[in-house]
C-alpha cells in the first residue's frame, strides 16, 4: 500500500476526479477526509469507502469560505492528529465567456473557488507541514491552466493562477520537506458541466475547433492514478511542476 496510515484531505470528493482520488487513496491505506459542498454526495462516497474497509470521514465545505477551510483542516487534525496530503481538487467551470462578456460576480465566484480556495487551504496546511517537516500538496489545475482556448477567460485565468501558485509553493518550501505539484487534466468525463451557467455561444464556437482535436475524454480514475503517484514517495523528486494527463490532446499545440 502506497499511502499506509497517511492522513489525506481531498476536496471536491463527492464527484468526478475527487471521488476517485478519495477512493483510491483509501484503498492504498490513507485515512481520508472527503470534503465537498455537496454533503449528501460526499457521505455516499465515504459509505462506499468504509464498506470496503477503508477509513474516511465526510466534511461539508464551501471552499470559498475561510471558516469552512479551517474546519476541514481542523477535522483532519482532530480525527487523526495530523495531515500528510492535501488535494485541492474542488473546482467549477465558467460559461466560456470571452473577457468582453465576463460578469464581476462570475469572475469572483470562479476565483474564490478555483484559486483563492486553493491558496487558503495551502496557507492553512503549511504550518502543519513545516512543523513535521513533511507534507504533500496536489492541486487540480487544467490544461486550461496553460492554454488559452479550453474554456472562458475566468476559468483559464483561475487555472493559470493555480499553476503559478503551485510552482511558487513547490520552490519556496523545497528544503522544508514539502512537495507541491499540480495535475493538468484534459477533458475528463465528470459532472463538471453541471457548474456551467448561461453559456456563451460565441465562446463555445471559438473553442470548438480546439476541443475537436481531443483524442478522447479521460476517465476520473485515470486522473486518480496520477494523484496517487504525486502523493506517494514514488514522486519524491517531483516538485513544483505540472503533470499533464490529457491523452495527448495538448501535444497538438
Ligand atoms: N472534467 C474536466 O474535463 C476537467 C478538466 C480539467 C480540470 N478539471 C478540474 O478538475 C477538478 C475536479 O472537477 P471534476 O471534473 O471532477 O468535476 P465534478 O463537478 O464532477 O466535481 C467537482 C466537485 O467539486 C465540488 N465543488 C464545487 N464547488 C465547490 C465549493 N465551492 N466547495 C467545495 N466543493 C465544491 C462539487 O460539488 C463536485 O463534487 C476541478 O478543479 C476542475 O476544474 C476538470
Amino acid at each position: 500500500m502506497k499511502l499506509q496510515d497517511k492522513v489525506a484531505i481531498v476536496t471536491g470528493a463527492a464527484s468526478g476526479m475527487g471521488k476517485e482520488i478519495a477512493k483510491l487513496y483509501a484503498k492504498e491505506g490513507a485515512k481520508v477526509v472527503a470534503a465537498d459542498l455537496n454533503l449528501e454526495g460526499v457521505e455516499t462516497v465515504v459509505k462506499e469507502i468504509t464498506e470496503n474497509n477503508g477509513v474516511a470521514k465526510a466534511v461539508q465545505v464551501n471552499i470559498a469560505e475561510q471558516d469552512d477551510i479551517d474546519n476541514m483542516i481542523d477535522t483532519a487534525i482532530n480525527e487523526h492528529g495530523t495531515l500528510d496530503i492535501l488535494v485541492n481538487n474542488a473546482g467549477i467551470m465558467d460559461g466560456f465567456e470571452p473577457v468582453g462578456d465576463v460578469l464581476d460576480e462570475r469572475w469572483d465566484l470562479i476565483f474564490d473557488v478555483n484559486t483563492k480556495g486553493v491558496m487558503r487551504s495551502m496557507r492553512k496546511a503549511i504550518p502543519i507541514f513545516l512543523d513535521k517537516e513533511s507534507g504533500v500538496i496536489i492541486n487540480t489545475a487544467s490544461t486550461g491552466g496553460f492554454n488559452g482556448a479550453h474554456a472562458g477567460a475566468a476559468y483559464g485565468a483561475s487555472k493559470h493562477a493555480v499553476i503559478g501558485m503551485t510552482k511558487n509553493t513547490g520552490y519556496m518550501y523545497a528544503q522544508k520537506g514539502i512537495r507541491c505539484n499540480a495535475i493538468a487534466p484534459g477533458g475528463v468525463a465528470t459532472n463538471i458541466a453541471s457548474s456551467m451557467e448561461s453559456v456563451s455561444q460565441y465562446g463555445m464556437e471559438r473553442t470548438k475547433p480546439v476541443h475537436s482535436v481531443m483524442p478522447r475524454a479521460g476517465e476520473p480514475d485515470e486522473i486518480a492514478k496520477v494523484a496517487l503517484f504525486l502523493a506517494s514517495d514514488d514522486s519524491s523528486f517531483v516538485n513544483g511542476t505540472v503533470v499533464t494527463a490529457d491523452g495527448g490532446w495538448t501535444a497538438a499545440f
